[in-house]
C-alpha cells in the first residue's frame, strides 16, 4: 500500500442490550482503532464504521426484563454504548444503528438482489417455540449437546467447541437458556441463503487471502468444508420486514438479525456518505477494486464475517454458482481480512453480565483513564490466544510500564528542560550516543508501523516500549542532571531526549491517543494532535425504519492527522513544568476492585 488507499475499518456491531464491558472493547474496539489511527497517519483514506445491532432476541429478552418495548430498549442502550465508545476515544467516522430507515432500505435492496439472482430459497423448516410463551425461541437461546463432538453447552446456531454450525433441531437434549424448558418444534415457512451455491467461489476467494491469522483461516476452511442453506428469516415482530409480496406486511415475519447486521457495514458507509454531502462517496470503499477492508471482532463472530457476509456479497454480485447480475448497489468488494481476536477472561472466568462477572467500560473509566485501559488491551489483550484481565496485572502494567516507563520519560525530560532552560534547548554538536538514540527512535516508526499495519498490536506496542526503554537508558547513562558545569552538553542531551520523546508521542498515538495529545501540549505544541470522536444528535434521514426522531451518532473530523514521521523540534519553544501524564495507582485498588466484583 505505497500510495493512498481507501481503507474500510469495519467493527463488529455491539448488541444494544446493555453497556459494553472491557472484554467487548478488547475484541473489536481498541485493536481496530489502533489500526485506523495508524492508517490515517500514513495518509490513507480511512473510513471506520459500525453501530449498535438492535434487532433479534438479545434485544427482546432485555426489553422484556426491563418492561420496555424493543424500540425503547434499543434506543436506551444505543445511547449508552455511544457514550462508552466515545469515552474510550474510538475514532469512528460513523457509529450508527440498525434501526434507521437507511439501514432498512439497504438491507431490503440487498435481499432483493440476492433473491433475483436465485440465491434465496423458500423452504419448510422446523422452528423452535417456547411452550410456555408460544414465542419463537431463537437459536442462540437454545442450548444442548453438540451431535458432532458431544460438547454439552452447544448453542442452537453454533458449537463453540468444534466450531460447526448447527440447527436447533440437531441438538441432543435441547433446553431454553431463558427458562430451562424443552422447546417445541413446529413446521414453518422460511427463507434460506443458498450457501452451497457459493462453495467454489468462497474457496477460490479464500485461496487468495494471505496473511490472515492462522486460527481464523483454519476455522474458515472448516466452515467451507460443509455448507448447508442457512435460514435468514425468523418468526418475530422485531426486525427488517421481508421485501416480498405477501411477506412485507406480515407482522410476524422478519429477516434474521445476522442477515441485516452484516449489511450494516455497507449501510453505515452509505449513511456516512449521505451525511457528508456527497451521497456517492461510499462507492470509493465498496466498488473501487483497489480499496481494502478490515473487519474486527471477537472469535464468536468469525462465521458471519468470513463465510456468510462474503457469500451474501458474492450473491449480490452474481458471482455464485447460480450466476446473476449486480443489483442497484453495483459490484461490491469482499473483505480483505477478517481480523478476529480471541476472548478476554476476567480473573480466570468468562465475562458474563448475567453472572455479574463483568467490568463495564463506563465503571472502569470512572476510576481510571482511557489510555490506562487501552494500554492494557494493547499490551496484554487476546490477540492470538485467550488472555486474562486481572486487577493485579492491571496495576503492574500501569505502574511499572506506563507510569515508570513512558510517563517517567516524558515528565523527567520535560521537567529538566523547563527548569534549566524554560524552553527546548538549542543543541550543540551531537555526539555518537545522541545520534544513536535519535536513529533508534526513528527506526521505531518502521518497526512499529509495520506491526500495526499487520494488526500485530501486542508486538507493536512492545517495540514502542523498547524504544521508550532505550530513551530512559540514554537519560540514565548521560545523566544530564549532573551537567551543571557543562550547560552546552546538557542542552544537547536534553534536546536529544526531547526529540526522542516527541517522536515517541507520535509512535504511541495510535495506541494511546489521549496521552499523546497531552505530550504534544507539554512540548509546546498547539491544536489537535490526536483527533477525538464526538457525539452528535442527528435527524433520521428516511422513513421506514424503527427509530423515531433524532438519535446520537459517533463521528469525528480526522482529516488533519499528523504524519507517521519524525518532526524536528524547534529550539526556543517555551516549556512549562509538566504535570504527570499518567496516574500511579495505589496497590490497594486490587483488593477494592475484587471486593467490588464480589459485592
Ligand atoms: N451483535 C453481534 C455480537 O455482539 C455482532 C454483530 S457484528 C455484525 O455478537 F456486523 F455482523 F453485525
Ligand atoms: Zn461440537
Amino acid at each position: 500500500m505505497g500510495r493512498m488507499t481507501h481503507v474500510l475499518t469495519a467493527l463488529a456491531w455491539p448488541y444494544a442490550n446493555g453497556p459494553r464491558h472491557i472484554g467487548h472493547v478488547a475484541g473489536f474496539g481498541v485493536p481496530a482503532d489502533v489500526f485506523a489511527r495508524y492508517m490515517r497517519m500514513r495518509g490513507h483514506d480511512v473510513l471506520m464504521v459500525s453501530g449498535t445491532d438492535e434487532h433479534g432476541t438479545p434485544i427482546l429478552v432485555q426489553a422484556d426484563a426491563e418492561g420496555l418495548t424493543a424500540a425503547e430498549a434499543a434506543a436506551k442502550y444505543n445511547r449508552i454504548i455511544v457514550e462508552d465508545l466515545d469515552a474510550l476515544g474510538l475514532s469512528y467516522d460513523l457509529f450508527t444503528r440498525t434501526t434507521t430507515g437507511n439501514h432498512y432500505r439497504t438491507v431490503q435492496e440487498l435481499f432483493t438482489t440476492l433473491y433475483g439472482n436465485g440465491y434465496i430459497l423458500q423452504k419448510k423448516t422446523l422452528g423452535a417455540i417456547s411452550p410456555s410463551t408460544g414465542r419463537t425461541l431463537p437459536d442462540r437461546y437454545i442450548e444442548g449437546t453438540c451431535p458432532h463432538c458431544g460438547f454439552d453447552s452447544a448453542r442452537g446456531d453454533q458449537c463453540d467447541n468444534c466450531g460447526r454450525q448447527l440447527d436447533p433441531v440437531d441438538l441432543i437434549d435441547p433446553k431454553s437458556r431463558i427458562n430451562g424448558e424443552t422447546p417445541k418444534f413446529v413446521e414453518e415457512d422460511h427463507f434460506f441463503l443458498d450457501l452451497p451455491a457459493f462453495a467454489d467461489a468462497l474457496n477460490a476467494w479464500l485461496d487468495t487471502r494471505t496473511g490472515w491469522r492462522t486460527n481464523v483461516l483454519r476455522f474458515t476452511r472448516n466452515l467451507l468444508d460443509e455448507m448447508h442453506p442457512r435460514p435468514i428469516s425468523r418468526d418475530l415482530d422485531w426486525g427488517v420486514p421481508i421485501p416480498l409480496e405477501g411477506w412485507v406486511d406480515r407482522p410476524d415475519k422478519r429477516l434474521y438479525v445476522w442477515f441485516d447486521a452484516v449489511i450494516g457495514y455497507l449501510s453505515a458507509t452509505i449513511e456516512w456518505a449521505r451525511r457528508s454531502g456527497d451521497p456517492e462517496a461510499w462507492k470509493r470503499w465498496w466498488q473501487d477494486p483497489e480499496a481494502v477492508s478490515y473487519y474486527f471482532m471477537g472469535k464468536d463472530n468469525i462465521v458471519f464475517h468470513s463465510e456468510i457476509w462474503p457469500a451474501m456479497l458474492l450473491g449480490a454480485n452474481g458471482e455464485g454458482a447460480n450466476g446473476g447480475e449486480p443489483g442497484a448497489l453495483g459490484k461490491l468488494n469482499l473483505p480483505t481480512e477478517v481480523v478476529s481476536s480471541e476472548f478476554l477472561t476476567m480473573e480466570g472466568k468468562q465475562f458474563s453480565s448475567s453472572r455479574r462477572v463483568v467490568i463495564y467500560v463506563r465503571d472502569f473509566l470512572e476510576r481510571y483513564s482511557p489510555d490506562a485501559l487501552r494500554y492494557y488491551i494493547c499490551a496484554a489483550g487476546p490477540e492470538n490466544q485467550d488472555s486474562d484481565f486481572t486487577w493485579a496485572e492491571f496495576l503492574r502494567r500501569n505502574n511499572d510500564e506506563l507510569v515508570a516507563g513512558w510517563g517517567n520519560l516524558v515528565n523527567r525530560s520535560i521537567a529538566m528542560a523547563a527548569k534549566n532552560f524554560g524552553a527546548v534547548p538549542e543543541p550543540g554538536e551531537l555526539e555518537e550516543v545522541d545520534r544513536e538514540l535519535l536513529a533508534a527512535t526513528r527506526d521505531a516508526f518502521d518497526t512499529v508501523g509495520d506491526l500495526i499495519g499487520a494488526n500485530k498490536v501486542r508486538a507493536g506496542i512492545g517495540e514502542a516500549m523498547k524504544a521508550v526503554a532505550a530513551a530512559n537508558k540514554y537519560l540514565a547513562d548521560t545523566a544530564p542532571w549532573k551537567m551543571k558545569e557543562d550547560p552546552k552538553r546538557q542542552a544537547t542531551v536534553l534536546y536529544t531526549v526531547l526529540q526522542a520523546v516527541s517522536d515517541l508521542k507520535t509512535i504511541m498515538s495510535p495506541f494511546l491517543p489521549h496521552s499523546s495529545q497531552r505530550v504534544h501540549e507539554l512540548l509546546g505544541g498547539e491544536g489537535v494532535f490526536s483527533p477525538m470522536p464526538y457525539i452528535e444528535e442527528v435527524a433520521e434521514l428516511d422513513e421506514g425504519g424503527a427509530t423515531d426522531g433524532p438519535y446520537p451518532i459517533l463521528t469525528g473530523d480526522y482529516s488533519d492527522v499528523p504524519k507517521w514521521e519524525s518532526v524536528p523540534l524547534v529550539p526556543g519553544t517555551v516549556l512549562e513544568k509538566p504535570t504527570p501524564v499518567f496516574t500511579k495507582l495505589d496497590p490497594s485498588i486490587v483488593d477494592e476492585e475484587i471486593e467490588r466484583l464480589n459485592a
